[in-house]
């Protein structure tokens, strides 16, 4: 299994790495590529000759243009090709739409929606020729408006371009499918995390009671460019243990839909 992993260095991407190695020991031929070049090296030296496995580092700003044609040319000369392509990377950025600058604008958008295309661009002939498959990561953030509000903006970019390309590249026999993950303890959100009162207030809205490990990302991701996800495309998969399912019960408070009767018994039938 021939994989393109970026954000690779750490969370979602770096567990990512570590299932495939697991899964296809010998048979995984992996690309990690993140910004962070240290850290890329490091989860690159944990995993390569593990098994077999074959790990090669290529660190840089994937959204810089040329970053997705040196991926797909190091899978043609290292792998002979690829198989599937993790699109993880993604930035975020608080605050209002209403008051976002056009530079923070184009940032988030050329690395959360341009620089997932360009990279699809530069890797389809090779996933044509595998018939293989795209994973992207979205954000619960992109079905629902949230305090992140440009990020959210571009989340929902990436879940239509994933829709987008399930079709066109459908045709030519590449699936194309993204995850949605709500709460997951990573570098990102570990501020977030890291205030127990807010964690907890965090935790007790998520019907499944706790925070997501990135390895429980990673797991389904595995799922979708396996063959086991043959017929699975054009899907983003809410991995959020029930969360996004909650709207009503926020605004719920303890007695509010009992009937009449219960509230008060003057009303019941039988006074
Ligand atoms: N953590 C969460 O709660 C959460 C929730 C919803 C969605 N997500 C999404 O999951 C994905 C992975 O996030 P994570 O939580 O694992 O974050 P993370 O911070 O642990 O990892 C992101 C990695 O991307 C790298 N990166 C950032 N900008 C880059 C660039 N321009 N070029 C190359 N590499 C770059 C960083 O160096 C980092 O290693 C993101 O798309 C994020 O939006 C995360």
């Amino acid at each position: 299994m021939r994989v393109i992993v970026t954000g690779a260095a750490s969370g979602i991407g770096a567990a990512i790495s570590r299932k495939l190695a697991a899964v296809y020991g010998p048979q995984a031929k992996l690309i990690l590529s993140d910004l962070n070049a240290p850290a890329l090296d490091a989860v690159a030296r944990q995993l390569d000759g593990v098994d077999g496995c074959r790990a090669i580092a290529v660190a840089g700003d994937i959204s810089m243009a040329q970053a997705p044609h040196e991926l797909a040319q190091t899978a043609r000369k290292e792998f002979g090709g690829l198989d599937a392509l993790f699109s993880n990377v993604g930035i975020s950025g608080r605050g209002q739409v209403i008051d976002a600058g056009i530079e923070d604008w184009d940032k988030l958008f050329a690395v959360n929606v341009r620089a997932p295309l360009f990279l699809v661009q530069a890797v389809a002939g090779l996933l044509e020729q595998s018939r293989g498959s795209v994973v992207m990561t979205t954000s619960m953030c992109g079905s629902h408006p949230s305090p992140l509000g440009p990020y959210s903006v571009t989340k929902a970019a990436l879940v239509m371009l994933m829709k987008q390309l399930s079709v066109e590249l459908g045709r030519k026999g590449v699936r194309v499918n993204s995850i949605s993950p709500s709460w997951v303890e990573t570098a990102a959100s570990v501020q977030l995390f890291s205030n127990p009162e807010m964690r907890q207030r965090k935790e007790s809205h998520v019907p499944l009671g706790r925070l997501a490990a990135p390895e429980e990302l990673a797991d389904v991701a595995a799922f979708l460019i396996s063959r086991d996800a043959r017929y699975v495309s054009g899907v983003d998969l809410q991995v959020d243990a029930a969360f996004a399912n909650t709207l009503i019960y926020a605004t719920q408070k303890e007695g509010d839909w009992d009937p009449p009767a219960r509230r008060d018994p003057a009303l019941s039938a039988s006074a």
